[in-house]
């Protein structure tokens, strides 16, 4: 194994294996870490197989980790959406110029809102969420500019609720789950047609009613906005710790397919969003 920051892989074996050390194992003295780290990374799969069934629990399988990460899309208010500045920032920008080409993560409100736009504007609810996008927002006038995205959102906000979820641990943020889409924004035809923006607006304002000031068309408002769905074209999960939860990309036909309940046929088991529960959440 190559050892090239001693220092960051110290901390991403004692990430790996500190939840272990109540039931299993001491870390042991650092001058024994190479030789350790060469052991732990044959030998772990059967130590974390054989601590987990002590506990008796498993890691979800891939599919009931695409359900969790699409429940959480669905009960996200709001996200953090990563743009990129322009290579060259224009004076309108208002930026520093040596921010050219860095990216910026700025949190938005979104809304799993696809499902009730009308049936030829929406994605059938393929987990696309919908964003209210203000004009003058830093992220908008990157992604204007051309810039990529993506969409990080997390559960870590109901640390209180889930309490501890990994035994010998007080409760853990690292612990809770966090979905990071990527893909393309897609504007929606402005303006909406009536039902559709009435559609959308009741959904959207549940959890923004704040947002009712600032809707696409609204008189008075202070900023000018839009109506736009994030087309995902990836998406990336990390369900807590590995040894207990996956880590790592999503089928995206089972991310689309998924509905609140059951899936599309191809997909699934028969369990859609609904069925699932996020740490803390009631049955
Ligand atoms: C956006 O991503 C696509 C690939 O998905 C790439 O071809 C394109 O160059 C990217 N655009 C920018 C501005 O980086
Ligand atoms: C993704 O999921 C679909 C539906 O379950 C399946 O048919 C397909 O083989 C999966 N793709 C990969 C790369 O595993």
């Amino acid at each position: 194994m190559m050892v090239s920051h001693p220092t960051s892989l110290l901390t991403g074996v004692l990430a790996l294996l500190s939840p272990l050390t109540a039931h299993s194992f001491v870390i042991p003295p650092s001058e024994n870490l190479q030789a350790f780290v060469g052991q732990a990374q044959t030998l772990n799969p059967s130590l974390e197989s054989a601590s987990i069934e002590n506990e008796g629990f498993s890691r979800p399988s891939w599919f009931t980790s695409t359900l969790m990460a699409r429940r959480l899309l669905a009960l996200s208010p709001s996200g953090v959406i990563s743009t990129t500045f322009p290579d060259s920032v224009p004076p309108s920008a208002h930026a520093p110029s040596d921010v050219a080409g860095i990216s910026i993560g700025l949190r938005e409100y979104i809304a799993d809102c696809d499902g009730s736009l009308p049936s030829d504007l929406s994605h059938d609810d393929n987990g696309d969420p919908t964003i209210l996008g203000l004009r003058i927002g830093t992220t908008f006038k990157n992604i204007a500019a051309g810039s990529n995205l993506s969409l990080q959102i997390d559960w870590w906000d109901h640390i209180n609720e889930a309490g501890s979820v990994y035994p010998g641990l007080p409760p853990s943020l690292a612990a809770l789950p966090r979905v990071t889409l990527f893909g393309y924004l897609d504007n929606l035809p402005s303006p909406l047609p009536d039902d559709a923006a009435a559609a959308l607006e009741q959904c959207f304002l549940e959890p923004h009613p704040d947002a009712k000031v600032w809707l696409p068309g609204a008189s008075y408002s202070p900023h000018a906005s839009f109506w736009a769905r994030l087309v995902v074209t990836h998406a990336y999960w990390i369900g807590g710790f590995g040894d207990v939860q996956q880590i790592g990309w999503i089928n995206l036909t089972e991310w689309q397919g998924i509905r609140p309940h059951g899936s599309v046929a191809g997909v699934g088991d028969g369990r859609g969003w609904q069925d699932v529960r996020l740490p803390g959440e009631k049955p």
